[in-house]
């Protein structure tokens, strides 16, 4: 792998052109907008900026890289000559097809087409080209030059040379890649994720407590790197309400649209790049006060995060390892949540469950079979030395 394309210059695709020219690639990063071109290179100067003060990159090597990298409106012209490509544009499974088809007539035959989709169908995208094979699903978490995970998803056609060389670019990159089993919607990490904004989002619909009281308590209690709401914020509300609407089409009501999420997204309000979303960031990063964190109980976090990776395991799509590793190292949580589940008892989660659904019947709330018998085993957790793991 010498040459490689992305095509989408936004929060996710500029940095993912960075980390490539980084690892020694050379690089086009393609977007249909000259504008956008042009701030998505001042922020990887920005980065690289960062990253040689933190003394993890040198300054010769940072220049190297920005040598590497060139950004062009010329789609065509950029992939016919490139190895590997990264399409990383908006959440929108019409538009990744479109991508695809073009990628599909422009580049060589061996070139590999990975797609950076948070959610979609990775079957679905590659029946949009004749090399099926080649297409491959290669998740990066936002910041990704930061975050260290990469979720690898082979669609119903990709070839295991195909994740094997997207694994080995990955690695190349300074990531872990997790090889994720099923193409299922959400993958791992959002899978996790989006259950835990389903419950806030439902805690403050209620009236029970106020964004701020949920991020302090996921902040301060659970140990979170960010809030629920600042990281959707963070995020972008229009990612986040485009692979909610994804989530919710495949889990139902599991995976409930926030209605204040699609309100925001109505009202032009998408979070830190405007400036306002469930915060004000026209003065920077949100303070999220420590005295509220006592006013959210963070164990219905805890709850249905471990209630979802029990379903992970359930329908094999990952395994408890392989959860715990994904959602440690692609959000940066202390813990995964089957090793959290392990640590509180799956009796006290399984418990915690009941109590929520019998207050409130919502989906979300429903536990996990896989859960149930878990506990019925009287596997529960670290305290019997079996839970989602075993003990010695
Ligand atoms: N390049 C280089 N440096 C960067 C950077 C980048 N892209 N982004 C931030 N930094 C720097 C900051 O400038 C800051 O440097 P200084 O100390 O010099 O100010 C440093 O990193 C630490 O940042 P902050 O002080 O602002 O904040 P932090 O300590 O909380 O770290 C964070 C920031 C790494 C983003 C951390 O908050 C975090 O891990 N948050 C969780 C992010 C997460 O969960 N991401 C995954 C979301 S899911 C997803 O992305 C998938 C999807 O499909 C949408």
């Amino acid at each position: 792998m010498e040459r490689a394309a992305v095509i989408g210059a936004g929060a996710m695709g500029h940095g993912i052109a960075q980390l490539l020219a980084m690892t020694g690639l050379e690089v086009w990063l393609v977007d249909i907008d000259e504008e956008i071109l042009s701030k998505a290179l001042n922020q990887i100067r920005w980065s690289l900026g960062k990253l040689v003060e933190k003394s993890r990159v040198t300054e010769e090597n940072a220049k190297k890289a920005l040598e590497r990298l060139k950004t062009t409106t010329n789609f065509e012209e950029a992939v016919k000559n490139v190895d590997f490509v990264v399409e990383a544009v908006p959440e929108n499974l019409e538009l990744k097809k479109q991508v695809f088809s073009r990628l599909d007539k422009a580049t060589p035959n061996h070139t590999i087409l990975a797609t950076n989709t948070s959610s979609l169908s990775i079957t679905e995208i590659s029946k949009a080209t004749k090399k099926p094979d080649k297409v491959v699903g290669m998740h990066f978490f936002n910041p990704p030059v930061l975050m260290p995970l990469v979720e690898v998803i082979k669609g119903e056609y990709t070839s295991d040379e195909t994740a094997n060389l997207t694994m080995d670019l990955a690695k190349r990159m300074g990531k872990t890649p997790i090889l994720v089993k099923r193409d299922v919607r959400g993958f791992i990490v959002n899978r996790v994720l989006i259950s835990m904004f389903t419950e806030v989002c439902l805690a403050v619909g209620r009236g029970e407590a106020t964004i701020e009281m949920v991020d302090a308590a996921v902040k301060y209690k659970a140990g979170l790197p960010m809030g629920a709401f600042e990281l959707a914020d963070y995020l972008g509300l229009d990612v986040t309400y485009s692979i909610s609407k994804v989530m919710e089409e495949a889990y139902g009501a599991r995976a409930k649209v926030c209605p204040a999420l699609e309100k925001l997204v109505k009202d032009g309000k998408l979070g830190q790049k405007t400036g306002s979303g469930f915060y004000d960031w026209s003065v920077g990063r949100p303070r999220i006060p420590f005295r509220l964190a006592d006013k959210y109980d963070v164990e219905r976090v805890y709850a249905v995060s471990v209630n979802e990776a029990a379903w992970l395991v359930y329908e094999d799509v990952a395994t408890p390892q392989d959860i715990d590793t994904a959602i440690k190292l692609g959000t940066a949580w202390v813990q995964g949540p089957c090793e959290l589940g392990d640590n509180l008892g799956l009796d006290m989660v399984l418990n915690k469950l009941k109590e929520l659904y019998a207050k409130y019947g919502e989906e979300i709330y429903k536990s996990c079979p896989l859960l149930e018998e878990y506990v019925s085993k009287g596997w529960l957790g670290k305290k019997t030395k079996r839970g989602f793991y075993i003990y010695e």
